[in-house]
């Protein structure tokens, strides 16, 4: 604007200026008068627009009648000389509103006292507000009102940091699938929408002021509260605490209803993606402007502080603030206990004796019933992290188009196929599409007996492949342990060739593994198959001797076998340097075996395999798997692979996993209890030892000790005595710190 029609604008009012200077904001151009009597004002200066203009006069209107009913001083435009208050000039708008003394909250930390003073100042606002008629607000349609959050979401990809953003976008999904529908059941009126840290005003630990009155809009009450406590909560160092001094004080004034208090967590959420989405877009659009990103780097701590507070624990923490009880929504574990009791096998088994009931879960954290979050250091099938929105849109999305089977054609099945295959070695060229990890080894079994002729199998020492019949047959784990029956004549074990605590070297498990070979082939026998895991976890998270496996797999293949590689729980980049566990153990298999993450949850299973094995299977009897390659289960598979690519979640499991198993084994040092540490990427294990003597006690007692400090993780092994941690490969450096720090607090307290 030029120097002259500033002036001219100036010469509008009947005030003597001494002094003048240019304030931040956008919206529209402020400028602080100082007058020579002591007096000061802010003129502000709007590009004209008809809308805008009855915006502003509303606004005006409101803020007089809102004078007399809040104890805080407002800014009252003041009349120019020709006794208006708003002013049509040039192609301007033109309002001069009393500036207001006080020191902004944003300066301030807020005491107890402040906060309280926040929550009853807002009601009594909102209280005013709802007598005051929305005049032309009602219509005023920002992408700050809550109700309009979606209209952020474009927004979404110019949000840089990958971790942000898949959080921003876990909740727009949240708010689309849960919130929005509640709208329009709430108290609607008149609400500031913007108590925030530079439109407070603070003095003696109260609410002195208020300012910018821009976002005002006509929307559900309850947006008011979600909007200024996202601002608090920022730098909140105890946000329950601080949440409910605010919430109490509110509803003191203008009571809350249950309804609006349920959906405070996700409002608050809203918020926060709007900001974060808004800086996103403003800093592409005005690259310079420092203002723009002010609330960006508080809103991205408060982002993923707020991932791990329960929801559940958040409403009841606001229902209690008001004095309500979430009781006719209390959950009944001891009926959920009961059915389950009197409808499944008690072989079904749980993790710990006290079973955790879970109620939600997002990325690397599960929240339970009673208000607790955990960090999942255990849970390696939601591979991109529990309930990725990405991944649930995919399925949703096909699933209300079309869902089949292989019996049809549709693009999503070849589309899946060529892309998992475009991660394989050439000579891996076709697909079978199941619906689970046992159902893939079940069928690689059945490849393998069809292609050779033949009947025999060999296996490693506590391996696991699945619960069909097949796949107990060929699981030690499982025929070796209890209950089991004992190995088939036609089921040959080899020795799992772990280098920690057993005294033996490459070239004994060898001599051990060749003898047996020999003595199998002395009796005139030839192999279908050796089927291993490329990292045994059931077998305590093992790597296999390094040249082990490409032994034996020779061998096996020099007899006529082929090489059976399971990879259900290896795979996908869980071993960060290796996309697949059979490039680290450097064997080449003829079959490969998937399950697990490959769905991220969704039952999905692949065997991927030669073409001469998947033509030689075209005997004449059809191959069908009911659900086995369904176009949902498609595009699942196909998300999860472009989640994993767009986040760049194997390079994240390689440095979070060198980085905790660099922090394990310096705690090796402290707590002579942990014997070994061994793993790769995401996938560790951590042997427990009295000495030299596995301590299977002790780790469960850890695990349990662990689940206390509210992580979750295992115990495995033939021991039993190795805890086991493999998580959604979004865990962060923050998350393994945490692991750590419980670890070692843990293993103190054990001690003492
Ligand atoms: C290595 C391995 N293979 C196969 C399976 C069987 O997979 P699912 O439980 O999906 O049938 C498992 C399951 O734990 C496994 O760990």
């Amino acid at each position: 604007m030029t120097e002259e029609a500033l002036n001219s604008f100036l010469s509008s009012y009947d005030f003597q200026i001494s002094s003048f200077k240019k304030l931040e904001g956008y919206g529209s151009q402020n400028f602080l008068i100082n007058c020579e009597n002591g007096e000061r004002y802010v003129l502000k200066i709007n590009d004209y627009d008809s809308n805008q203009y009855q915006d502003l006069l509303a606004e005006n209107n409101i803020l007089f009648s809102l004078k007399a009913n809040v104890d805080y001083q407002l800014p009252i435009p003041i009349l120019n000389k020709e006794g208006h208050h708003l002013i049509k000039k040039e192609d301007s708008i033109i309002r001069c509103l009393k500036y207001l003394d006080g020191e902004f909250w944003g300066d301030n930390h807020l005491s107890q006292s402040s906060l309280t003073s926040l929550g009853i100042s807002m009601a009594s606002l909102d209280l005013a507000l709802i007598k005051t008629a929305p005049n032309a607000i009602h219509h005023r349609n920002i992408v700050w009102d809550l109700q309009n959050v979606m209209a952020n979401k474009p927004y979404l990809s110019m949000v840089e940091n990958v971790e942000d953003a898949r959080l921003i976008q876990y909740y727009f999904d949240q708010i689309n699938e849960f919130i929005l529908t509640q709208f329009s059941n709430l108290r609607k009126s008149l609400i500031h929408n913007d108590f925030n840290p530079w439109n407070v005003l603070i003095g003696d630990e109260k609410v002195s002021g208020l300012i910018d009155f821009g976002d005002m809009v006509y929307g559900p009450i309850i947006c008011e509260l979600a909007v200024s406590l996202s601002y608090v909560l920022t730098t909140s160092k105890n946000i329950l605490e601080d949440a409910r001094l605010v919430i109490s004080s509110y509803h003191q004034v203008l009571p809350l209803e249950k309804k609006e208090i349920k959906l405070l967590y996700h409002l608050i959420a809203g918020r926060i993606i709007t900001s974060l989405c808004n800086s996103a877009k403003s800093k592409k659009d005005y690259p310079d402007n420092p203002y723009i990103g002010i609330s960006e780097k508080p809103y991205r701590h408060l982002l993923h502080q707020w991932i791990k507070i329960n929801p559940l624990a958040f409403k009841k923490m606001a229902l209690d603030a008001c004095g309500l009880s979430a009781e006719e929504e209390k959950y009944s574990a001891d009926k959920v206990e009961q059915h389950r009791v009197n409808n499944f096998s008690s072989a079904l088994s749980l993790s710990y004796a006290e079973p955790i009931h879970m109620a939600s879960a997002a990325f690397q954290y599960m929240y339970d019933y009673s208000g607790n979050s955990f960090l999942d250091a255990y849970n390696n099938i939601p591979l991109v992290g529990h309930t990725h929105p990405a991944i649930s849109e995919a399925i949703s999305k096909q699933a209300k188009k079309l869902n089949t089977n292989t019996r049809y054609h549709y693009p999503l099945l070849g589309e899946y196929a060529e892309k998992l295959l475009s991660y394989f070695p050439k000579h891996l060229n076709k697909i079978f599409l199941v619906n689970s990890g046992s159902a893939a080894s079940d069928l690689a079994i059945r490849l393998a007996t069809n292609f050779t002729g033949q009947k025999d199998i060999f296996v490693i020492e506590e391996g696991y492949h699945g619960n069909t019949q097949i796949g107990i047959d060929v699981s030690p784990y499982k025929f070796g342990n209890k209950g089991g029956k004992g190995a088939h004549s036609f089921i040959h074990q080899l020795p799992l060739a772990k280098e920690y605590n057993t005294n033996k070297d490459l070239a004994s498990f060898l001599l051990e593994a060749e003898n047996k070979i020999n003595n199998f082939k002395e009796q005139h026998l030839k192999p279908a198959a050796i089927i291993a895991e490329m990292i045994s976890g059931c077998g305590g998270q093992v790597p296999h001797l390094k040249g082990y496996l490409p032994k034996l797999f020779n061998l096996i293949k020099a007899e006529g076998g082929l090489c059976i590689a399971d990879e259900v729980q290896t795979g996908f980049g869980r071993l960060g340097h290796w996309f697949w566990g059979f490039e680290m153990q450097e064997v080449t298999p003829d079959i490969v075996i998937l399950g697990k993450p490959i769905g991220n949850g969704h039952p999905l299973g692949a065997v991927v395999c030669t073409s001469e094995v998947a033509e030689a299977f075209d005997n004449g009897m059809e191959f069908f798997s009911s659900f086995g390659g369904n176009p949902v289960s498609c595009a699942a598979g196909l998300a999860v692979l472009n989640v994993l690519e767009k986040e760049e979640l194997q390079v994240n499991a390689e440095s979070v996993g060198a980085y905790w198993k660099n922090k394990l084994i310096e705690l090796q040092k402290d707590h002579h209890c942990i014997g070994d540490v061994r793993g790769e990427g995401l996938f560790l294990g951590i042997e427990i030892m009295d000495g030299l003597k596995e301590d299977k006690l002790l780790a469960k007692t850890i695990k349990n000790e662990m689940r206390r400090k509210f992580i979750l993780t295992s115990t495995d092994g033939k021991y039993d005595n190795v805890i086991k941690v493999k998580p959604p490969l979004c865990f962060s450096k923050e998350n393994v710190d945490h692991f750590i720090q419980s670890f070692h607090e843990v293993l103190e307290d054990l001690d003492s």
